[in-house]
């Protein structure tokens, strides 16, 4: 029967073939498995069957077409895992592997732990807070009256709908949640960030933080804090540091100052960061003014305490000579990836 040959003739060209590289299958694959095979053209021949031998014919093309498709798949695979091995016996497996890319701290992170470690060497522990802080432990407590500009709308950003929830103006809201929940000897330091409703610019942000410190005991002088913060200064930026104390104004601390630091001005850079005074501001501190210990039920009689707050930015800034503050908050790779040698 010559349809039944024809099934014959290329089942067995199938068994015989032997593609012996990628090229050689395409051709087997097109000839054999393809959409244009050359199989569908067989059934044509169907008319030609006699009935009682259609069912018999239909089988053997089935037969035929799987038969095409395991010979295509066998030989695919054995040609696959060969250039698999073939490309194994070209490595070179003693190359030194390609760098893994290298993770970076953030500028102000690596301003912040600088800072955190100068203060836990003396004994301060580091306290975490929130940052939707309530009224009274951001403003009222830290006495800072009602009417005080601080307060303004313009400056706090206030919760949808709510005229005590905010986010937190700075770090000294941690002094009030502190003083209010631990007894005496109290000393912290509370970094983290703060939100004010500023215009954002290349010199300021909607965003920053701050490191915020507290130390209450019995008889802490305004020498103490002196001291602590010559320590910190000659730690952060040298051992010959000096430092100077300014009259100054806070609402939670009396007295209050600033504090400056004496960088000179002997290079272009030192001119242009003191405003050619060789003073760098640097903190604001003072001794905590009784109303703010009265306010957290702590004995202003039997204690005294001083506390201070720190900008990180400004710092971060000065260190890397980073000129705009926006870059800080972008985390664009490019400019991060600059400090994955700093620790
Ligand atoms: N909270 C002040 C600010 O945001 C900084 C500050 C000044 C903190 C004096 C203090 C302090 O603890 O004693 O500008």
């Amino acid at each position: 029967m010559e349809a039944f040959n024809k099934i014959d003739g290329f089942l067995e060209e199938i068994k015989s073939a032997n593609p012996a590289d990628a090229e050689a299958l395409e051709t087997f694959r097109i000839r054999f498995v393809g959409s244009k095979n050359v199989l569908k053209g067989l059934f044509g021949e169907m008319k030609t069957v006699p009935n009682e031998r259609k069912k018999e014919f239909g089988q053997a093309m089935n037969a035929l077409k799987q038969a095409a498709e395991a010979k295509y798949n066998a030989v695919k695979e054995t040609l696959e895992a060969a250039s698999d091995a073939s490309a194994r016996q070209d490595m070179d497996l003693s190359l030194p592997s390609p760098p893994d890319p290298q993770g970076s701290r953030h500028p102000v992170s690596i301003v912040m732990n600088r800072m955190i470690d100068i203060f836990e060497k003396i004994g301060f522990v580091v306290a975490e807070e929130r940052e939707i802080e309530d009224d009274w432990h951001n403003f009222t407590a830290m006495n800072t009256p009602a009417d005080h500009p601080a307060r303004d709308m313009q400056d706090t950003f206030y919760l949808k709908n709510s005229i005590t929830n905010l986010l937190r103006t700075h770090t000294s809201s941690v002094q009030a949640r502190v003083m209010t929940t631990q007894k005496p000897p109290i000393r912290i330091i509370a970094p983290g960030r703060v939100y004010r409703n500023e215009t954002i610019s290349a010199r300021s942000h909607c965003q920053f933080h701050q490191i915020e410190g507290l130390y209450i005991d019995e008889k802490v002088s305004f020498a103490d804090m002196k001291q602590t913060l010559l320590y910190f200064a000659r730690e952060m930026y040298g051992p010959k540091t000096d430092i100077r104390l300014r009259p100054s104004y806070f609402p939670f601390t009396e007295p209050s100052a600033e504090m400056d630091v004496w960088l000179g001005t002997d290079t272009p850079a030192t001119k242009k960061l003191t405003k050619g005074t060789g003073w760098l501001e640097v903190l604001g501190c003072g001794m905590v003014d009784p109303n703010v210990l009265k306010n957290c039920d702590i004995d202003p009689g039997k204690y005294t305490g001083y506390a201070f707050g720190i900008g990180i930015e400004r710092t971060a800034m000065q260190n890397f000579n980073i000129s705009d503050i926006r870059l800080l908050f972008e985390n664009d790779v490019r400019f991060l990836q600059q400090f994955s040698s700093v620790i």
